[in-house]
């Protein structure tokens, strides 16, 4: 064996030792620097094969080769191996440990009061109706008897919608959920009882108190001999069982062209009190006016009704203290979640 020989195989011991010991990429560059490289000492060796007998050239120069193929191989295992170990590090993971809980959605409170809404209505026997957003003049204020002059229908209160015009009006974002009981009459003879909770639309300016959008229950019952007792028993159980028992209810006289008579509610709760507020003015209501009847095809004097319709945020402002009607439109969980 020649010296070269006994060099060589010296070299791939201790690089292949300096490979299993190494623990970083870095060093691992090293070493391979060191041994293999340019400058490496079995490249060196290699240069030195020129010098060697002729006998001995071809197996010396074989040796070489291999020792510098394993070595290579020897230091790419490792990269990969340093590498695996790089990707899987970090703080041990212990798969036995609880999930923690997620943080999950929280219920709107609108949505809250109109599910109270409908569930205490749905124990008097009343069905939940819908109707669509986008509503035409007909439904909305027509067969609602009210004129077509009327200030309501001003485009300065009115979305309008930038459509053709329908065979019943021109389209527009409804202003009330009252059109529901023009669609739930038409499709239905009496007995009618219904509730319709759904979102509405007015041209206003949003600030504190004004929002373009808000939402509204309507109520509708129609059948032989309904009066206005109905009306005040139902309205009032119905206020006592979602806010108070104590709560008291007040109707006043008032004006609405689908209604004759019409009255306003005015509601007063210990929880409103307790704010210094004594009655809040919270719904309108009243018998359904024959003209209404009459645009659905009843027949004359054949029932009477009586309806009404309340605002969502307006009640949920004042059980709450809520100030600022914009805080239901933000969805920010620090608001919604205090509900
Ligand atoms: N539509 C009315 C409003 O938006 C509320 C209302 C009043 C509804 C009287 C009714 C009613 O059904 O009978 O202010």
């Amino acid at each position: 064996m020649t010296d070269l020989e006994q060099q060589l195989q010296s070299l791939r011991a201790e690089a292949e030792a300096a490979i299993a010991a190494c623990g970083d990429a870095q060093a691992l560059l090293q070493i391979k620097s060191k041994y293999i490289g340019p400058q490496g000492a079995v490249t060196a060796a290699l240069k030195q094969l020129g010098a060697l007998p002729k006998e001995d050239k071809p197996r010396v120069g074989k040796l070489a080769n291999e020792v510098k193929t394993a070595l290579a191989a020897a230091i790419e295992a490792r990269q990969a191996d340093l590498e695996a170990k790089a990707s899987t590090s970090g703080p041990a993971i212990d798969t036995t440990l609880p999930g923690r809980r997620h943080r999950i959605g929280h219920q709107h409170p609108l949505t809250q009061i109109f599910e109270q809404t409908v569930a205490i209505f749905r124990r008097m026997g009343f069905a939940v109706e819908d109707g669509p957003e986008i509503e035409d003049e007909w439904h909305c204020f027509d067969a609602l008897n009210t004129p077509a002059d009327h200030p309501a229908r001003d485009i300065q209160d009115t979305l309008y919608v930038d459509l053709p015009k329908g065979e019943r009006g021109r389209y527009l974002l409804r202003t009330h959920t009252s059109p529901v009981q023009i669609r739930t009459m038409l499709k239905r003879k009496p007995p009618i009882r219904i509730v319709a909770p759904g979102r509405v639309f007015r041209r206003d300016n949003p600030d504190a108190t004004h929002s373009p959008t808000f939402h509204q229950i309507e109520g509708l019952y129609v059948d032989k001999n309904v009066t206005v007792a109905d009306l005040k028993g139902t309205v009032e159980f119905f206020f006592k069982q979602l806010l108070d028992p104590e709560t008291k209810v007040r109707f006043r006289p008032h004006f609405f062209p689908y209604t004759e008579p019409s009255f306003e509610i005015d509601l007063s709760t210990p929880h409103f009190r307790a704010r210094g507020k004594e009655w809040i003015e919270i719904a309108g209501c009243g018998m359904v006016d024959p003209n209404v009847f009459k645009a659905v095809g009843y027949p004359d004097d054949a029932y009477t009704g009586w309806a009404f319709g309340f605002g969502i945020e307006r009640l949920a402002m004042v059980q709450y203290g809520i100030t600022d009607i914009r805080l239901f439109t933000e969805n920010d969980v620090r608001f919604l979640e205090q509900f």
